[in-house]
């Protein structure tokens, strides 16, 4: 049987060109925190642990890394002192332990499963996930004769040989268990940067009479994020990676690049998504429902068969059920639209329940505020609200009840009631033309007054 990994995730490195106040791996990308998307991919290995690497002062991302243990590096000595604190939390381990980085996002547990296992298979002391770069310039360049992996060199310790090397260090590495304490133990510092590197456990291992190995993957999964740039690089790769996997379950894109979508975004078979749309966190869209153009959508569930937008926004807390309709420059907030039920033109609906079948007439609102507290307003089945209705809440309106047009709604309407919350109109007979003189003699008298 194959041990079980351990995972050291390193993110105690500075990270200043952020300009941030929010520290590095915090920095969102489809909606999860950096460190997120690395933490989900290690743990699809199942590991038998997680220790995370964080410098002095980092309560938030200790926090990010909950349930999971959290050990400081008081100084950023380099990455082979960082692995080193780890040494404490890993006792008793003696599975391999895989080092991965916390700015490095798009890594996937595919390739960590493929290192961790050629580790196993070759008996490797040390394995590496290296890759062929466009531009080797910043990376640590790994030296392979006749097939060895002899060492890393990194790029300012290189010689003009090394230096014309593409094949190069990922950061991630996979060391046996067993000798993890001793090879970490040996790296000295005595390099161009004066710091102490991860990379010269190959070297190390290999002088002690030990395999190290490298295990090729693809550039795309490497990129580190270290300024906001490549933060926007990293968020347009997942980005294109998220809706491939939607496009392949099943989910239509007219325009799949104008399509935002977040880490956790559930859409299934037979989805249709027009152009411009964007999805907060934690949505879930069922068969058959239609996303038309430039839609926000947030915090919801949306049922089998529904219609939401053009030009729709929907925030957190909300359902839409099967076969609702939801229209043009229509915003709900924490709001149950029940099945069947429509809102098609300009409304706010705000902590509200909407019956099933109920139509809820342009420019609707639900006045769920009062500059202190919010209030919930309730809709029974079927009932019929009126164009231009102000639904005062708390208020209830009950079961196939009729509000009238341009009522203000501030008391209860029981089942099957017409309610009109408006004045009453007054008509004139005649009196048109009469004001037409009137105000024609006005406007001609202002004009000579004025010259
Ligand atoms: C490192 C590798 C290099 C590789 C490159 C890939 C070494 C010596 N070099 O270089 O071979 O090509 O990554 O991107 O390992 N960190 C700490 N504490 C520290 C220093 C770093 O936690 O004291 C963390 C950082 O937060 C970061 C990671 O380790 O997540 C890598 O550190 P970084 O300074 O970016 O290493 P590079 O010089 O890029
Ligand atoms: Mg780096």
């Amino acid at each position: 049987m194959k041990p079980s990994v351990a995972v050291v995730v390193l993110a105690a490195g500075a990270s200043t060109r952020m300009k941030s106040a929010l520290p590095k791996v915090l920095h969102p990308l489809a909606g999860w925190p950096m460190l997120r998307h690395v933490l989900e991919s290690v743990m699809r290995l199942k590991p038998a642990r997680i220790v995370g690497v964080i410098a002095e002062d980092a309560k938030e991302v200790a926090a990010a890394f909950a349930p999971h243990v959290t050990v400081v590096q008081h100084q950023p000595l380099g990455t082979g002192d960082a692995a080193k604190a780890a040494l404490g939390s890993l006792k008793g381990h003696d599975g391999p332990v895989l080092v991965v980085y916390g700015d490095t996002p798009l890594i996937t547990a595919a390739t960590l499963r493929k290192l961790v296992e050629a580790c196993h298979r070759d008996k490797a002391a040390v394995g590496v996930l290296g890759f062929k770069a466009r531009d080797p310039s910043p990376y640590g360049r790994l030296v392979v004769r006749n097939g060895v992996l002899e060492k890393i060199v990194e790029s300012k310790d290189a010689d003009a040989s090394e230096k014309k090397v593409d094949f190069c260090n990922s950061g991630v590495m996979c060391l046996q268990g067993t000798l993890a304490a001793s090879l970490l133990g040996a790296i000295g510092n005595g390099n161009a940067k004066g710091e102490f590197y991860l990379t010269d456990t190959v070297a190390i291992s290999r002088a002690a009479g030990h395999r190290a190995i490298a295990v090729e993957g693809d550039e795309a999964e490497f990129l580190g994020v270290n300024s906001r740039a490549e933060l926007a690089i990293a968020e347009r790769a997942l980005q294109r990676r998220l809706r491939a996997a939607a496009m392949t379950a099943g989910v239509t894109m007219i325009d799949p690049e104008t399509v935002w979508l977040s880490a956790d975004t559930r859409l299934s078979a037979d989805v249709t998504i027009e152009p411009n749309v964007r999805f907060g966190l934690s949505v879930t869209i069922e068969s058959n429902a239609e996303i038309k153009a430039f839609c926000d959508i947030a915090g919801v569930r949306i049922g089998r068969g529904a219609r939401v937008g053009p030009f729709a926004r929907i925030r957190p807390g909300s359902d839409v059920a099967e076969n609702v309709h939801i229209g043009n420059f229509v915003e709900l907030k924490a709001t149950k639209m029940r099945r069947g039920a429509k809102a098609n033109h300009l409304a706010y609906l705000g902590d509200s329940d909407i019956g099933a079948a109920s139509n809820i007439g342009a420019g609707t609102i639900a006045v769920n505020y009062d500059g202190y507290g919010k209030h919930r307003t309730v809709i029974g089945e079927e009932a019929f609200i009126g164009s231009n209705s102000s639904l005062v809440a708390p208020v209830r309106v009950g079961k196939g009840a009729n509000v009238a047009a341009g009522s203000v709604i501030t008391e209860d309407v029981p089942p099957n009631a017409l309610a009109l919350g408006r004045a009453k109109q007054v008509t004139k007979k005649g009196r048109a033309e009469p004001l037409r003189a009137k105000l024609k003699a006005r406007a001609a008298e202002a004009k000579r007054t004025r010259k």
